[in-house]
């Protein structure tokens, strides 16, 4: 290896070569990488303040390489399928998954096809799926109809499925958990993320209970998890069979990892609470205006649900609060563009640049 290529693998190793010790790796296991994990945890003063939390905490999950914390356990699942014998790999998605598989699929030379709900995912995924050269199944249907398809055409052939019913996904993104301890020094008291095919509040219970056993933390988090109130089956504990919400990558009615997502909630002490879009809507806005973090819709309901638990009268004084924020605002231009813009049409003069200021 050369000596820049060595100094390179340093400075961003990646999940792979950071959690080599803790990740079902073996020898064989080829360790790729686009830099992905080490987000930032950052402090969310406003939130802070309308909470009355010691601290709230923003897991940037969006500065993953590909915009969401997809690509922790996309890089596992890829160098498992490299490691398997596959060229080619295969998953459904609202959108981040499939940019991730797209990206790590480009670059290690493996051909890669994504199953999207026709017509319902963000246009700056289907841009990153399109611009890694995916080939694009819009399926006439739900996701949750792509995802059985998905899993029906990987039984016949011989492609790899990425989704996160695959266990090497959500081995990859503990890491979220882990870093976040890490981080902290323990884990916080209370963890809020979104939900939609339940493999993310898998893998972090999962994670957070695996710092726990090794002596990392020494306490446990309260889960609680955020569906959109159109499409929130966690919570009437039943199947929706139209989900609906803007927050297009949760809009999903029937998630596999049901029984995770419940035994993170149950074992924790925590719950799974709807929003509606209104008040993701609301939490969007606010980490954007008053917090300056840019999160796409879905991402947003970690705030919009602390800020329900908050206003449910939920005590949260004294108590350290991670929300993820999972995907990045430029995903879904459509969503922020329909703000009312702070915008004028000026003559190209002094003056009038001057009469547009406050
Ligand atoms: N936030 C974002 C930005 C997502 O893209 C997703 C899921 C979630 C939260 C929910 O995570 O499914 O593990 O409960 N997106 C998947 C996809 C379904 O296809 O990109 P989950």
């Amino acid at each position: 290896m050369s000596e820049s290529r060595a100094a390179h693998d340093a400075a961003s190793p990646g999940v792979l070569t950071r959690f080599a010790d803790r990740l079902p790796l073996t020898g064989a296991t080829p360790r790729i990488s686009l830099g992905e994990g080490s987000t930032p945890l950052v402090p969310a003063p406003s939130l802070e303040q309308i909470t009355g939390a010691a601290r709230v905490w923003l897991k940037l999950e969006f500065c993953n390489p590909t915009g969401s914390f997809k690509d922790r356990g996309m890089v596992v699942a890829v160098a498992k399928a490299i490691e398997a014998g596959y060229e080619a790999v295969l998953c459904a998605s609202t959108g981040n998954t499939s940019a991730s598989a797209a990206a790590y699929a480009a670059r290690q030379g493996l051909r890669v096809y994504v199953l999207v709900p026709g017509g319902a995912v963000a246009q700056g995924k289907l841009a990153q799926a399109v611009a890694h050269g995916a080939r694009i199944l819009a399926v006439e249907g739900s996701f949750d109809d792509a995802l059985q398809l998905a899993r029906a055409v990987t039984e016949r052939r011989s492609i790899a499925l990425v989704n996160s019913v695959n266990p090497f996904r959500i081995a990859g993104q503990q890491t979220a958990a882990w870093e976040i301890v890490d981080a902290l020094g323990d884990a916080p008291q209370i963890h809020c993320m979104p939900v939609g095919n339940a493999g993310n509040i898998t893998a972090y219970w999962r994670g957070y209970r695996d710092s726990y056993d090794r002596g990392d933390a020494k306490q446990l988090p309260q889960m609680f998890g955020f569906q959109a109130a159109g499409a929130a089956p966690l919570v009437t504990g039943r199947p929706v069979q139209h989900p609906q919400t803007f927050a297009t990558a949760i809009r999903i009615g029937n998630p596999a990892s049901w029984q995770g997502a419940v035994a993170a909630r149950d074992e924790s002490g925590g719950d799974i609470v709807a929003v509606t879009d209104a008040q993701i809507r609301a939490a969007y806005e606010h980490l954007a205006r008053a917090e300056g973090v840019f999160a796409e819709p879905a991402a947003a309901a970690s705030v919009a649900g602390l800020l329900a638990l908050h206003d449910h009268g939920m005590e949260l004084a004294g108590r350290q609060v991670v929300c993820v924020i999972s995907g990045a605002g430029l995903k879904d231009p459509e969503a922020a563009l329909q703000i009312q813009p702070d915008r004028r049409d000026v003559p190209a003069t002094l003056e009038g640049i001057e009469a547009a200021l406050d």
